[in-house]
């Protein structure tokens, strides 16, 4: 592929589909969903609306940053905030697959159904890449992002079109385009994060108390695995607990996995040999979020694992 010929094609295809009409999308920050940010407002201007959904289950500060990000690059980010919608919907679920279902039916039919309406638009972008749809025809995972390829007529169901521009691309190919489209490098060297966000990362129930708690992990693993070069690290809430002894009490706490993959494209990958001082460290330091005793390290390769846990 050569990105700048893709870039021009996919830039006159919007032109094309959308013609003088609007169009939405929704951005998450991630390099698909900027690239395609990018892509639409070239293709389109001002007749692309791009919101950023605060669905609760995003993570620290993440929001804030995304905004700001692209309106240093000139493009305005409207933020919606959409946290009681998907809490709700997720309340009393623990089926990782009701949980997702959950959380598309919240995005796309309850909170873009109204932004579409409001806005008029006609037409939604979305930054589907190839392996989301590989994996999702293959039954390995029903990912949120897609529809018409599991049979459902976004247009009969919630009353738009969806055009995925990078429907042709893996990861790698997308950070390609995102660097040709001359987007910074905290967006085009970011590490993975799905769409369901942090919920793909708590097993049980997903609350507002859970997923601080995942929040605060996660913030940690970050901040000490950022300089890796791993293709994703991430922190996950079990749902089990486990006896500890916090100040001399017992107590029956939680239980976080950090896991730290390396993967060219997401579809197989293998556990990062740390070294132990660093994992010693995220022990520490992870254990010392309330109510969390004990931390485990995943080392399981994808397959049989996938990288989330839900
Ligand atoms: P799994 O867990 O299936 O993840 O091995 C493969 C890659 O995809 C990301 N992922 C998602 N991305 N929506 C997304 O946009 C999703 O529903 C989703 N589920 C997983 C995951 O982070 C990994 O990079």
């Amino acid at each position: 592929m050569d990105a700048k010929t893709f870039i021009d094609e996919q830039i006159a295809d919007l032109k094309q589909s959308v013609g003088e009409g609007l169009a939405i999308n929704a951005l998450s920050g991630g390099v698909d969903s900027s690239v395609v940010t990018v892509l639409g407002h070239r293709a389109l201007g001002e007749r692309l609306k791009t919101v950023f959904i605060e669905n609760g289950l995003m993570r620290q500060g993440e929001p804030q940053r995304v905004v700001k990000t692209f309106a240093e690059m000139g493009i305005p980010v409207q933020l919606i905030d959409a946290k009681k919608e998907f809490l709700g919907a997720l309340r009393g679920l623990t089926d990782p697959e009701e949980k997702r279902n959950a959380i598309t039916r919240t995005f796309y039919a309850t909170v873009f159904g109204k932004l579409v309406r409001e806005t008029g638009a006609k037409h939604l972008l979305h930054g589907t890449i190839l392996t989301d749809i590989e994996e999702t025809v293959a039954g390995i995972k029903r990912q949120h992002n897609i529809l018409s390829q599991i049979g459902i007529d976004p247009e009969k169901e919630f009353g738009y079109q969806v055009l995925e521009p990078l429907k042709t691309l893996r990861k790698d190919g997308v950070r390609e385009v995102a660097k040709a489209l001359g987007l910074p490098p905290e967006i085009t060297q970011r590490i993975p994060f799905p769409g369901p966000a942090l919920a793909t990362r708590i097993v049980g129930e997903v609350t507002e108390e859970r997923l601080a708690t995942v929040r605060a992990a996660t913030a940690i693993v970050e901040e000490e695995l950022g300089n890796t070069g791993a293709f994703q690290y991430l922190a996950v809430l079990l749902n089990d607990r486990a006896t500890g002894i916090v100040n001399g009490k017992r107590e029956f706490g939680q239980i976080i996995v950090v896991r730290c993959i390396q993967s060219l494209d997401a579809r197989t990958a293998t556990p990062v040999e740390l070294p132990w001082e660093v994992l010693k460290r995220i022990c520490e330091r992870v254990t010392a979020i309330p109510d969390v005793n004990r931390c485990l390290y995943d080392l399981t390769p994808k397959p049989p694992a996938t990288i989330e846990y839900i």
